[in-house]
């Protein structure tokens, strides 16, 4: 009886061993199968762009395909909550931004998941600015202008952003708050398919990261009117602040990070933190990033803490700026 018992014993501890020898395994090894990477917006956007640029070079860094999911809709809440609720692996990662993850807190009445409980932070993937971008005939050449024509058409004129909680609706918003005018509200999957419309001239104007816009704005397809960051762009020179153009004040970057559902090991985020920092720091990537007006981290700015610390701040910024805006949450 007593033998037998030291056998099965004997077994089980076997087995234990085998199956976190396996677990090292595997996590050794880590990733062994392409990652899927989420990104709660329409293809052709800001977020895909920068994300497809990213994941590309981390895909040769890793030696595994990082592969890029379009879920848009509803201001990208559809593709968090798809990352919220996804097995924590480190096969299902997100790449979204403060809109989708902090902004947004204040504009539902509630959410579908927690972005501070639910996720786990893996590494900041850069921050845009903003441009006020507006359709080439709309009949204003300058931000004062631009500010008159808002105000003599309201309930007529159209803003173009990529839904409730989106980085362009909180540029939007703010702007409009801040210009003190009731305008129209169109809003997209994305701002890919919202840059398409604007160029044909379906709306009036967007504000949306520079990432997106800069190529149209040099092809004289859409007009520059502001841009939303205190210092003026080195890649618009001549297109001034919003802030110094008259709404002191005004200001808004939006960042971008990679995230994991929450319990994602401490390991796997380790490498994909690994591989990120090593793709900003490719020269190529750097470079292009860079000419695209992509601010990226420093070497302190990009590890999972820093990028937790981030959401954090600007959950503190910005909820309560959006309510003093007097937007009412949906
Ligand atoms: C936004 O407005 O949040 C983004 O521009 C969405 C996108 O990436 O299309």
């Amino acid at each position: 009886m007593e033998l037998q018992r030291r056998h099965l014993l004997a077994a089980a501890s076997a087995a234990s061993l085998a199956a976190i020898a396996a677990r090292a395994a595997a996590q050794a090894a880590y990733p062994t199968k392409p990652i899927t990477v989420i990104v709660p917006f329409a293809a052709g956007g800001p977020t895909d762009a920068l994300a497809r640029v990213l994941c590309q070079k981390m895909s040769e860094i890793l030696g595994q395909q990082l592969i890029v999911e379009n879920v848009g809709g509803a201001g990208g809440t559809i593709g968090v909550n798809k990352v919220a609720k996804a097995a924590n692996d480190g096969y299902t990662l997100l790449f979204a931004h403060m809109g989708t993850l902090a902004v947004n807190i204040a504009l539902y009445k509630s959410l579908p998941y927690d972005s501070q409980k639910d996720f786990e932070p893996i590494g900041l993937g850069g921050t845009n600015p903003m441009v006020l971008v507006a359709k080439k005939d709309l009949p204003a050449k300058s931000f004062a202008e631009f500010q008159d024509y808002v105000k003599a058409n309201q309930k007529k004129v159209q803003y173009g952003m990529a839904g409730i909680g989106a980085a362009s609706h909180l540029g939007g918003l703010m702007l409009n708050s801040m210009m003190k005018v009731d305008v129209l509200e169109i809003p997209y999957k994305g701002t890919g398919p919202a840059l398409n419309d604007l160029v044909s001239g379906q709306f009036d104007y967007m504000v949306d990261q520079a990432v997106n816009v800069l190529g149209q704005i040099r092809s004289g397809n859409i007009k520059a009117l502001g841009v939303s960051t205190l210092k003026r762009l080195p890649q618009l020179p001549d297109v001034p602040t919003i802030d110094e153009a008259g709404l002191k004040g005004y200001e808004v970057t939006i960042w971008n990070g990679f995230f994991g559902p929450k319990g994602m090991s401490k390991d796997n985020i380790a490498k994909i933190n690994d591989a990120l920092v090593k793709a900003m720091a490719d020269a190529a990537v750097s470079k292009r990033l860079t000419e695209l007006a992509v601010d990226l981290p420093t070497k302190e700015e990009s590890t999972p803490d820093a990028l937790r610390g981030q959401l954090k701040a600007s959950i503190d910024k910005w909820v309560p700026a959006v309510k003093a805006a007097g937007v009412k949450p949906e």
